[in-house]
């Protein structure tokens, strides 16, 4: 099978290995753009900046599978262009990923479909969003409406702080052209990454994950795409975790992914891949904060260290509209991520760092390229998130220190780590 894998961050390099290591029959995987360091992987030319220029090279028929890892693809309707050209695709087209790529239509879809989410108002400027907030209750969280690589949301204390976060949107457009935004209720409780591999009406749910957006240790400093991620991670708990929790999640899932499935087919959308739901979970129940059209990165690493499965075929036969899949999923163990990113990110980093990998690892250890290219048998760092280590095991303490003992070896004065990732554990009494 020959397929074509769009996207070369961790979240890519998570699912063209498994691919390669999961798949019965022989595939042949082709990445745009390639980041240069997955023996296997072929780069598929040319290794532009523009995707219309890549995709203007392919021939009908000429993959029997895409694969779209990113955001930005997706909503820019790149599936449907493939599907254009009889390419089974992985992933929704454009009106699918709008789920993700507007956060207003987002929200009035899970209002419009009954999906629980915090109370919000959709405002289309910095004057209609400042007499918002004149008698608005805070905090709120404030949100660019369009793409902004995860990190467009930020919590308001107050109605000065409000006020700066419009200006950054709508008038130094921190993220670029926005034409709207969104104000939101601040809702508290923990978070949980709900992802499910999704055809047409039907799904199936994977375990859930938690992912660490914070910089830092003990969820400080900046958001980031992700420093980190253990599943399953059952509201955002701990280990032990009851049946009755378990079946929580699948009554929530029925309606947070069920929900949405009813929501496209009224809305005539064909949705194809996965679809994400970041989710908080407080006493009064489960509330959608945000819907991704993809896989979340760090959270694919880990997440597909728990199946067994050939992924190639899950992919393919989602694709082409055939849910008789087969995979199954190890309960017993946990899996766990720690991403390794440049000192400074998110904000200002270097780059070219030297990364010097360890010569030999434990076999349960997966090392996936993000922000990194090799060259002439070095590998150089090329962006914030360098790599993430990824294992499982059913021992959560002996998961952490096998991974930790990874990251001292390979990191340097130029990176940093969070050293907490799995640690909500710890700390649930
Ligand atoms: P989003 O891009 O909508 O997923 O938001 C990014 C992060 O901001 C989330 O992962 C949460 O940590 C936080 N967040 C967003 N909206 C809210 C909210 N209404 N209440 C509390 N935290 C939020
Ligand atoms: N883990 C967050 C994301 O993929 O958006």
């Amino acid at each position: 099978m020959k397929i074509l894998v769009i996207g070369n961050g961790g979240r890519e390099s998570a699912i063209i290995d498994k691919i390669m290591t999961s798949s019965r029959f022989g595939v042949e995987i082709y990445q745009w753009p390639s980041n240069t360091c997955l023996p296997g992987a072929i780069p598929f030319y040319p290794q532009t900046d523009d995707i219309s220029i890549m995709l203007e090279r392919i021939r009908p028929r000429d993959f029997d599978l895409a694969v779209i890892g990113p955001e930005s693809p997706l909503v820019f309707g790149v599936g449907d262009h493939l599907r254009g050209k009889e390419i089974p695709v992985f992933g929704p087209g454009g009106l699918g990923a709008k789920i993700e790529g507007d956060k207003g239509y987002a929200k009035d879809f899970m209002r419009k479909y009954d999906i629980p989410t915090a109370d919000f108002e959709i405002v289309f400027g910095y004057e209609e969003g400042v007499k918002y907030l004149e008698d608005a209750f805070f905090p709120k969280y404030i949100k660019a409406a369009g793409l902004a690589l995860g990190k467009g949301a930020v919590k308001a204390e107050s109605y000065d702080e409000g006020k700066r976060i419009l200006r950054d949107i709508f008038i130094e457009k921190k993220y670029g052209h926005q034409e709207k935004a969104v104000i939101e209720e601040y809702l508290p409780g923990t978070e949980v990454s709900m992802l499910a591999f999704v055809m047409d009406e039907s799904y199936f749910l994977l375990p859930p994950a938690r992912d660490y957006k914070k910089a830092f240790d003990n969820d400080e400093g900046p958001n980031t795409g992700g420093m980190g991620c253990i599943a399953p991670c059952y509201a955002g708990g701990f280990p032990d975790v009851s049946e009755a929790e378990k079946d929580d999640y699948k009554k929530w899932g029925n309606v947070i992914i069920g929900n949405a499935l009813k929501g496209f087919k009224k809305e005539g959308i064909i949705y194809r891949g996965i679809l994400y739901a970041g989710v908080i979970v407080n006493d009064a129940g489960y509330f959608v904060l945000e819907y991704n059209a993809r896989f979340g990165d760090p959270e694919t690493q880990s997440l597909l260290q728990l199946i067994d499965g050939d992924l190639s075929e899950i992919l393919y036969k989602i694709a082409v509209g055939d849910f008789n899949i087969s995979y199954s999923v190890k309960r017993d163990h946990y899996a766990l991520t720690a991403i390794l990113a440049a000192r400074g990110y998110p904000e200002k980093y270097g780059r070219n760092i030297h990364i010097i990998m360890p010569d030999t690892f434990p076999e349960n250890v997966k090392i996936f390229p993000a922000g990194l290219r090799k060259e002439n048998g070095k590998y150089l760092s090329t962006g914030g998130r360098i790599l993430g280590v990824t294992s499982i095991d059913p021992d959560l303490t002996a998961l952490k220190k096998r991974v930790y003992d990874i990251l001292e070896t390979i990191s340097n004065e130029k990176t940093f780590f969070r050293k907490d990732i799995g640690s909500v554990y710890d700390k649930k009494t």
